[in-house]
């Protein structure tokens, strides 16, 4: 494997790489993305996230961090971003969808469309779009995704993959996904072990949190999917951002 720079990259051999790091621990993994790529960067919303941020903040590198503001958030999540940002001393971008296209969907069909007509097009609009425009300047990026987080869609996120869905032309982008054989107990562990920062909602029944519309709290032994556009099957349950996850067997 070649050392990747913005200036000097060559092929990485994902599969390769694949074999190398499917069965170790995260912190392994995302020590290996961060030495490989340079212009690499963690995708911010949750408790995942966080762990990752976490790791990287005790291995005393780096990491570029980005979130994605899609209006819609609870105001618990905005608090959380902001502690996040200042436990750590990192700077959060923050990624805002494009104002004319918001101003014409709510025009065309108001606030809630989502509940009528499906979360696509929202989702579109204030999540795809500014995430596409964000992976578009960098090589790879970092999610928290995690296999148990969804068994319809999720069962196969491979720990690192080409993200074909984001790749442009003749540059692939790579994804790593250091958490995908953690549970959400996995999760939970480190975040009590480490007290790191975690959203408040948590403490109110939610478990995986996304808009405020279109996320609500489970109950006792309801998978945490269920929490999110419940109106919907559950093979839908993606917005757009891990599409590949759709498009892979
Ligand atoms: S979603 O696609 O259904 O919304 P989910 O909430 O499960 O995703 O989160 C999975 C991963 O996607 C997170 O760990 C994070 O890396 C990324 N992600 C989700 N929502 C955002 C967001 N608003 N901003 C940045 N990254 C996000
Ligand atoms: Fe719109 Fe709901 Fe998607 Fe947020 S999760 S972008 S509010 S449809």
């Amino acid at each position: 494997m070649t050392q990747l720079t913005g200036q000097t990259r060559t092929e990485p051999d994902i599969s390769g790489l694949e074999t190398e790091l499917s069965n170790q621990s995260p912190q392994k993994i995302l020590e290996r993305a961060l030495s490989l790529f340079d212009n690499i960067a963690i995708s911010f919303s949750g408790a995942e996230d966080v762990v990752l941020i976490d790791m990287a903040y005790r291995m005393n590198r780096a990491v570029k961090v980005f979130s994605l503001d899609t209006g819609r958030l609870h105001p618990e999540t905005y608090q959380f971003i902001d502690r996040v940002r200042k436990h750590y001393g990192i700077e959060i971008e923050i990624m805002f969808p494009d104002a004319a296209q918001v101003e014409a969907l709510v025009r065309a069909k108001g606030l809630f469309s989502f509940y009528e007509d499906g979360h696509k097009e929202c989702c579109d609009i204030r999540k795809v779009a500014p995430l596409r425009r964000k992976l578009s300047t960098l090589d790879a990026w970092i999610t928290g995704q995690r296999k148990d987080q969804n068994p319809s869609t999720r069962a196969s996120v491979p720990v690192v993959q080409v993200d074909t869905a984001f790749s442009s032309g003749d540059r692939p982008l790579i994804k790593f996904n250091p958490l995908s054989n953690w549970t959400s107990a996995d999760v939970w562990m480190y975040i009590r072990s480490y007290e790191v920062p975690y959203n408040a909602l948590h403490e109110r029944g939610f478990i995986s949190i996304g808009c405020e519309p279109c996320t609500r709290p489970v109950l006792p032994n309801q998978h945490e999917r269920e929490g999110r556009w419940w109106w919907e099957d559950a093979g839908k349950k993606e917005c757009g951002l891990h599409a590949i996850n759709q498009t892979q067997p």
